[in-house]
């Protein structure tokens, strides 16, 4: 970094490249691309504080597997936890379905070791869990998405595994249904509430080809319980909640767990397959909102392009929707009617055009629906502080 510093050599950190807005991923062909998967080791596991400690290129699953014999796992899970590395983790403070139970990533982080632009480093490697001493800088490079700084170690404070845990799905027909059940499920089940999921019918008919009995549903609610208690009080909770709706399954054994779980998980995979082109958004907003503004967008493109094919999902008792539309081909048009409509949705509401991907290259010019002029010249002045020759992920994040 001080040579590039030096030279003016733009430079792209690189960790697993699993992200979705382009932010690992060189673009303009004169930049260095500074993978950190070498950086894999874990320093340490202290179970007293429950803290993990290590470099930035270990890949999640693996700090899962480590952590698994001291009974503790890291407060997030992603579907490409088999090849996304803490580091990129970090950078771009990355949801999941964890979220829920254990709160953002930032909020798991104790520490970090940062190599600036000019190639100095800051070792803010704390593992206490309390510490006042002013200014947080660490929170500066997380989801700072590798243009502050390059993340090369962290301190992740770790969560007890659970012992048991049940899953069911209901299937409902109104929206409305969906967003009544948040509450429900919060009354009935507490703070055993580990996830909750949702996806309408045409999400559902590209993921699965199984018939679970529930006949067909507008909307599908995942919802997941987990807890030391043992396994028939965590049951009985679930059935008393499940007990409202007149079409739902409950798993307890794992495979039909991870069965329920496989209809979430496949959405993005079976839109990845189709053919033709998936404009993907990830949005925040309260989950009140989410099926108007999938109807408004629906509704504008359906004059237009007949083809066009929308879906919804996402972690509905986060505020997340991911909003998905499909086309035969890539088409600019749709792309500039999906995000004008979305966007003054978002705008109206003060809702957020990222909620978990951060904003990398494709979001850049669209920071402003979600964040003011002077916060993003604030965002700006900060990158000049740290980055003066704008070396590090030049043009992610802010264009
Ligand atoms: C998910 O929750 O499945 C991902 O964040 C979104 C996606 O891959 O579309
Ligand atoms: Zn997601």
């Amino acid at each position: 970094l001080k040579y590039c510093h030096e030279q003016r050599v733009p430079v792209v950190p690189q960790g697993g490249n699993t992200g979705m807005v382009g932010g690992s991923v060189p673009h303009r062909g004169d930049e260095v691309v500074l993978s950190l998967s070498r950086m894999n080791k874990i320093h340490s596991f202290d179970p007293t504080n429950a803290v993990i400690q290590c470099q930035s290129g270990c890949i999640l699953d693996n700090l899962n597997e480590y952590l698994r014999p001291y009974g503790y796992v890291m407060p997030l899970d992603l579907g490409s936890s088999g090849s996304c590395q803490i580091g990129g983790n970090v950078a771009t403070n990355a949801g999941g379905i964890r979220f829920l139970r254990y709160g953002s990533l930032r909020s798991n982080i104790l520490g970090l070791k940062v190599v600036l632009a000019n190639g100095d480093t800051i070792d803010l490697l704390n593992t206490l869990r309390k510490d006042n001493t002013g200014y947080d800088l660490k929170h500066l490079f997380i989801g700072s998405e590798g243009t502050l700084g390059v993340i090369t170690d962290v301190c992740v404070a770790t969560p007890m595994l659970l012992a048991n845990s049940v899953t069911a799905l209901l299937g409902l027909d109104y929206y409305e249904d969906a967003v009544a059940a948040l509450s429900a499920a919060r009354n009935k089940l507490g703070e055993s509430i580990a996830a909750i999921e949702y996806w309408d019918s045409a999400s559902m008919r590209i993921s699965s080809t199984t018939q679970l009995g529930l006949g067909d549903c507008r909307f599908y609610l995942l919802v997941e319980v987990a807890s030391n208690m043992n396994l028939e009080s965590l049951e009985d909770r679930m059935m008393d909640f499940l007990g409202m709706y007149s079409k739902g399954v409950l798993a307890t054994d794992e495979g039909k767990k991870k069965s329920l779980w496989k209809l979430r998980e496949n959405i993005p995979l079976a839109l990845k397959g189709m053919n033709g082109h998936t404009y993907k958004y990830d949005v925040s907003m309260s989950p009140h909102l989410f099926n108007q503004a999938t109807l408004m967008v629906q509704h504008h493109l359906a004059a237009e392009y007949p083809h066009a094919q929308v879906f919804q999902y996402g972690h509905l008792a986060d505020g997340n929707l991911h909003l998905n539309i499909w086309s035969p081909t890539f088409d600019q048009e749709i792309k500039n009617l999906a995000e004008s409509t979305l966007y003054e949705f978002l705008r109206l509401h003060r809702g957020s055009i990222s909620a978990e991907h951060g904003i990398g290259v494709l979001k850049a010019k669209h920071l402003n629906v979600s964040k003011s002029e002077k916060a993003i010249a604030t965002m700006r002045n900060l990158k000049f502080l740290f980055d003066p020759y704008n070396i590090l992920n030049p043009n992610k994040v802010l264009n």
